[in-house]
């Protein structure tokens, strides 16, 4: 891991969340992602299982996690299941934990090697009742290979049918929006290396420049700040800006055309995700300024409406009100428009066409119970936009806030945003060079 190595502490608190809730004779089993196949002999990099962080901090493939408080054997409470490395995975993968350090890293007692896992877990099956097993419920998710946890589900089925079952997403999904301090220290962190990036890139931009050549730099910055790219970044020029997942960034830049830059570092698993929209050649257009203070004004007025006890579809609904009256003010769409729109056909739909925002964590979309009212510790990204494919160009604002007991804490207050500051910024990076 690149990432400093975290106080388990705050695992051990995750897992006694967890614990609490599941009720007696209860065990969690939570395991790691597969490594998925490319073609060929190849792979593609392991993405930790966000929830067998949460609760252990391993990141490496193949651990499993059984969680049983009520057992009967202390021993049994907390069993965290690794592969045993040997001479070959030395040799061609080189470190994977030993006990020694899966016990520092998770703070859990009983680390047993993966082939005790059948034994141990039949033992531990014979006391219990009740199973609460994983799977990805995020309700966007398309999944449309059979994951790890799923196998796992009709393997434990099959082989314990009399046992009852839970559904331990929902449990991890209340847990996991309640950001924890260490949590918002992580995102910060993360945050700050992003906002190193964008300030890095502002410097940098000029007409000609290749779209990728911007993604180069934001990769410099990350990677050198031990974080990696949170998502694919999107970086848009032009009427590329339009494209909300416009993820080819291979175009040159032009003059007097704005550049989306939707991009955020991951640190210790934890992401960013910011989005800024600045003018190639240090210069907004008195139309694109309009539309980006128009942007602008929404998200924050959004960041101030998002408190504790709204709704997040209230949250949205308010968003789409004011963008209305911004669209109108900008001549995009009518009074008459506005006045006959229906919960089914928002008016400004054909500009703004997204959703206003997400809770951010693991996962850049992340996992909660979005039907729940806001409660402090939520972090939420706020991210209107309007896209205009008439006038070649879009804008997207976003930022991430952490929902607290007062006002809503801008963890992006830093990272430049008035229309005037950034062209002040590209402006300063082109006199530099
Ligand atoms: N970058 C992904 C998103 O904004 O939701
Ligand atoms: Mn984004
Ligand atoms: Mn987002």
């Amino acid at each position: 891991m690149r990432h400093d190595r975290i106080d388990p502490s705050f695992f051990e608190s995750n897992r006694g969340r967890l614990a609490a809730q599941l009720g007696p004779n209860a065990l969690a089993v939570v395991g790691a992602n597969d490594i998925l196949p490319t073609n060929a002999d190849g792979n593609l990099t392991l993405v930790p299982n966000s929830d067998l962080f949460y609760l252990s901090g391993v990141e490496q493939e193949e651990t499993i996690l059984v969680l049983f408080p009520t057992a009967h054997d202390p021993l049994l409470r907390e069993v965290l299941f690794i592969r045993e490395p040997n001479e070959l995975l030395r040799i061609w993968e080189g470190h994977k934990l030993t006990k020694d350090l899966a016990r520092e890293i998770s703070g859990i007692k009983t680390i047993k090697w993966l082939s005790e896992f059948s034994k141990t877990f039949h033992a531990m099956m014979c006391e219990a009742e009740m199973v609460w097993l994983n799977e990805n419920a995020h309700p966007r998710a398309v999944v449309e290979s059979q994951t790890r946890d799923a196998r796992f589900v009709r393997e434990c089925q099959d082989r314990y049918p009399l046992h009852s079952y839970g559904r331990l997403s929902k449990l991890m999904h209340a847990l996991r929006v309640e950001k924890q301090p260490e949590e918002i220290e992580l995102l910060k962190r993360a945050i700050r290396v992003t906002k190193a990036g964008f300030e890095r890139v502002c410097g940098l931009v000029r007409p000609g420049m290749f779209e990728h050549e911007i993604e180069a730099e934001f990769a410099h910055e990350f990677i050198r700040n031990r974080c990696k790219f949170a998502y694919n970044p999107i970086i848009a020029g032009g009427a590329n800006s339009c494209i909300l997942h416009y993820n080819e960034n291979d175009r040159p830049l032009v003059e007097g055309d704005l550049l989306l830059l939707d991009v955020g570092a991951s640190y210790a698993n934890y992401n960013a995700d910011l989005t800024r929209t600045i003018p190639v050649s240090g210069r907004f257009t008195p139309r694109q300024k309009l539309v980006y203070n128009a942007v602008l004004r929404v998200m924050k007025q959004s960041i101030q409406n998002a408190t504790v006890g709204k709704l997040h579809r209230d949250w949205v609904l308010e968003a789409k009100a004011l963008m209305n009256e911004e669209l109108l003010g900008l001549g995009l769409i009518s009074r008459a428009e506005i006045q006959a729109e229906s919960p089914e056909e928002y008016a400004g739909r054909k500009y703004f066409m997204h959703g206003l925002g997400h809770v951010l964590g693991l996962d850049v979309h992340d996992v909660g119970p979005m039907n729940r009212p806001f409660a402090a510790g939520w972090v939420l990204t706020v991210e209107p936009g309007i896209y205009i494919p008439d006038e070649g160009f879009g804008v997207r604002i976003e930022n991430n806030i952490l929902v607290t007991s007062g006002s809503p804490l801008d963890l992006m207050a830093e990272i430049p945003v008035e229309a005037e500051h950034l062209e002040d910024l590209i402006h300063s990076g082109r006199s530099r060079s």
